[in-house]
């Protein structure tokens, strides 16, 4: 029998399969590494020197599974970020296949030139986390294990936030990482809080003793909507029960920069770690209150340079348009979300339809603030 898909396009034979199945079967999982095509070696940024650094607030931009790609990570590191994520990554399908491999994680020699890049997984055991550092370890500054990810399907698997349930197993897999490594791996967790804040307490003084590096907590509890708004409180509670030397980042509800400053107050927390808020505005950090229309031209350029799925591009689009100055109307925006937009070519041809897009090389190309309507 030959495997097609719903439109009838052949993918391949019986035979075709039987033999990946086969080679599946040989494949050594931890085979392949990005191919190097340069001698030239990646710079590792010391974040964990940032995050200790008393006089400056760490500006942290967070992970997102889907959007965090290295073509948004590019673009946010034009602007004033100290620390950028991958989105969450799922440690046992990383070390599983090449294909899996190649379509979570790229990056290259100068990707978010000088920021630091922290490599987030959804990881249940400490095998599948060590044999994926393994194989990441060179091409990023620091890893994260996800404990706040409340999806459901994640969560019955012992993946993201039911971890905050699961200390011993938690603890295992930072201590595990921490003996093989020592300093050369720098390891955070992300947590959400619990309902009874001592704890979090506990598990954070537990996740310091095994050797994690900082923690980042979301305060909001596993079952919080993003709708409600972040406990700053609870934060502080946890962090004024840590050792000071031990870095905290606060997570919730950061969106401009005035945020930056008053969360870190709040929470007597030397980072502060903004998502949502730089979805609709990679230029957040560096003060603007709306997205300037040189983030536009950045994150074009740079999905066309390393390829990022059209649909992708443009549900970054449309919540940057959206926090763009001024507004294009409701008429505007609908177009870009149209059936009639299929591929990334029709992005652009929209984006020239509607606007002046410079191209990079072009004179002008990234500096434009405000919309340049045609
Ligand atoms: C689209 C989207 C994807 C997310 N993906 C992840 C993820 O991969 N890993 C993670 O730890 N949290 C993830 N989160 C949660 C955020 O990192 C963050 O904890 C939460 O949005 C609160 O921060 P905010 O108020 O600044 O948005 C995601 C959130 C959003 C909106």
């Amino acid at each position: 029998m030959d495997y097609f898909t719903g439109q009838n396009e052949l993918i391949f034979t019986q035979e075709t399969f039987d033999k990946m199945l086969e080679n599946m079967r040989f494949q050594e999982s931890c085979r392949i590494l990005p191919q190097p095509q340069s001698d030239r070696v990646r710079e590792k940024v010391d974040v964990l020197k940032m995050l200790k650094d008393p006089n400056s607030v760490t500006k942290i931009v967070g992970p997102m599974v889907r959007y965090s790609k290295s073509s948004f990570r590019d673009t946010c590191a034009h602007f004033d970020c100290d620390i950028i994520y991958t989105p969450m990554m799922l440690a046992r399908e990383f070390i599983r296949n090449d294909l899996a491999r190649i379509s979570e994680f790229t990056t290259n020699l100068d990707n978010i030139r000088g920021k630091g890049l922290i490599v987030q997984l959804g990881v249940n055991n400490s095998i599948d986390l060590i044999r994926t550092i393994e194989l990441l370890k060179d091409y990023c500054d620091a890893f994260g294990i996800n404990s706040g990810c409340p999806i459901k399907q994640q969560n019955d698997e012992m993946i993201g936030a039911q971890l905050i349930y699961n200390p011993d197993g938690l603890c295992e897999m930072v201590s595990a990482v921490k003996k093989k490594y020592r300093d050369e791996v720098k390891l955070e967790v992300k947590i959400r809080i619990h309902d009874n804040w001592n704890q979090t307490v506990e598990l954070c003084q537990r996740l310091h003793s095994a050797g994690a590096d900082w923690i980042s907590i979301h305060g909001r509890g596993k079952n919080t909507r993003s709708s409600q708004p972040c406990n700053f409180e609870a934060i502080k509670y946890i962090r004024n029960h840590l050792p000071e030397t031990f870095p905290v980042v606060a997570n919730g509800d950061c969106f401009s920069l005035a945020d930056v400053k008053t969360i870190a107050q709040k929470c007597n927390v030397q980072g502060v770690m903004a998502v949502r808020g730089v979805l609709n505005n990679p230029a957040m950090f560096s003060g603007y209150d709306y997205t300037p229309w040189k983030a536009i031209e950045l994150i074009v350029h740079y999905s066309v340079e390393y390829g990022l799925h059209f649909a992708l591009l443009q549900h970054h689009l449309h919540c940057m348009l959206s926090n763009s100055s001024p507004k294009p109307n409701s008429k505007t925006l609908k177009k870009l979300m149209d059936n009639e937009i299929k591929s990334t070519f029709d992005i652009i041809d929209y984006l020239d339809t509607h606007f002046k897009l410079k191209r990079y090389g072009e004179e002008g190309f990234a500096t434009a603030e405000e919309v340049p309507y045609l």
